[in-house]
């Protein structure tokens, strides 16, 4: 389904005709506004990057990219609204902004993703179906980021609003409850944050599938120097592979960190190269549990070409050595490629003692 954002031309087309700036985009004022785009840029640690890049939707007249500038930080900005007279505004106001006409939901071409992608008061006029059309914009603007996305709402614990509903009829705002989008945010995304924090009107959900603020922050601290293994379990639950190797760089071999190189060379989808970690891990300690998580994993990954129910690690090992009349077989025999091979070998070093 698409939307025609008839609704949103016409309350913003209104409001345009504001004389005071915050006002024509429907804010109460320039600090609330402005709190609002702090709010947002902090669902990510900004301290120590030096540039950034960001996707404004429903960017209005630009704002947010002014008070980037402002207040020093460097970033790759792109706004983008459905409403043509904001973005020619946009464009005016800023000449070095890049600012365009576009609905995130129907337009595939982005092309790239964005660390940041902000929403401030970009879901707040009614649409038709409107819990549908904000669970398709969280996923996508999901989809479009690098490390976070956070968006704001106005929410259904303002005074006198409902879930839903206009405080009155000619009222066109959508009051969101912050637990219903704090639900359909966590389905989207393992690492959400919902805030109440700010105005007693809004809330705000972060999504940030590739940042963590407290290592982020932690890592800065004089001391103790955060441990490896610690960082490295940290990014591969996040499945940040890469940054997972970069932090285990240099760290000695000890089983923990054979098998967390493998874990992260199985993410990076290397299944090779991570057998070959978790066979070493193995081999410098036998009885190692945490690499018998990988079994799982591979297992769930083996499951289909075999044809089995695999379910957890003791089991998983257990069935591969079974056949169907629980005689016992080679677990390279039940597989026909080379690569498969290999994974059942890996398996049958596997096998907890
Ligand atoms: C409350 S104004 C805020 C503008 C700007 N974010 C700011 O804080 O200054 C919301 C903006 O979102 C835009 N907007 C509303 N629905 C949108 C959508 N579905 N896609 C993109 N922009 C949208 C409106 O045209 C409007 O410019």
């Amino acid at each position: 389904m698409t939307w025609d954002f008839e609704e949103v031309l016409a309350y913003y087309r209104e409001t345009l005709g504001h004389e005071d700036d915050a006002r024509r985009v429907a804010w109460r004022s320039r600090f609330d506004q402005e709190l609002r785009f702090e709010n947002l840029l902090e669902a990510i640690d900004l301290e120590g990057i030096e540039m950034f890049s960001v996707l404004d939707v429903g960017c209005g007249l630009g704002d947010l990219f002014g008070y980037l500038q402002r207040t020093g930080r460097e970033v790759d900005y792109l706004g983008v609204d459905v409403v043509p007279e904001m973005i020619e505004e946009a464009r005016l106001r800023h000449p070095e902004g890049r600012f365009e006409v576009r609905d995130v939901l129907t337009e595939p071409g982005f092309g790239r993703r964005f660390d940041l992608v902000l929403c401030s008061g970009g879901l707040t006029v009614r649409v038709e179906r409107h819990e549908r059309f904000v669970r398709q914009m969280l996923g996508r603007m999901l989809e479009l980021c690098e490390l976070a996305v956070a968006v704001n709402f106005q929410s259904t614990r303002a005074w006198g609003a409902r879930a839903g509903a206009a405080l009155n009829d000619a009222d066109p705002l959508y009051h969101a409850d912050p637990l219903a989008i704090y639900a359909v945010c966590r389905q989207l995304c393992r690492w959400t944050v919902l805030r109440e924090d700010m105005l007693a009107t809004d809330f705000t959900v972060t999504m940030t599938p590739g940042h963590s603020r407290s290592l982020s922050r932690y890592r800065r601290l004089p001391s103790p120097p955060p441990e490896a293994v610690g960082v490295g379990w940290l990014l591969l639950e996040r499945r940040l592979p890469i940054q997972a190797l970069e932090a285990l760089d240099g760290e000695a071999p000890t089983a923990e960190v054979l098998n967390l190189r493998g874990m992260a060379w199985h993410q990076i989808g290397e299944l090779k190269t991570a057998q070959g970690f978790y066979r070493r891990a193995l081999e410098r300690d036998g009885g190692y549990a945490p690499a018998m998580v990988n079994l799982e994993t591979v297992s769930a990954r083996l499951e289909g070409e075999l044809g089995g129910q695999v379910e957890g690690e003791g089991r998983a090992a257990a069935e591969l050595g079974d056949d169907a009349d629980g005689a016992p077989v080679q677990a390279g025999e039940l597989l026909d490629d080379g690569q498969a091979k290999a994974d059942a070998a890996f398996f049958e070093l596997k096998v907890p003692r």
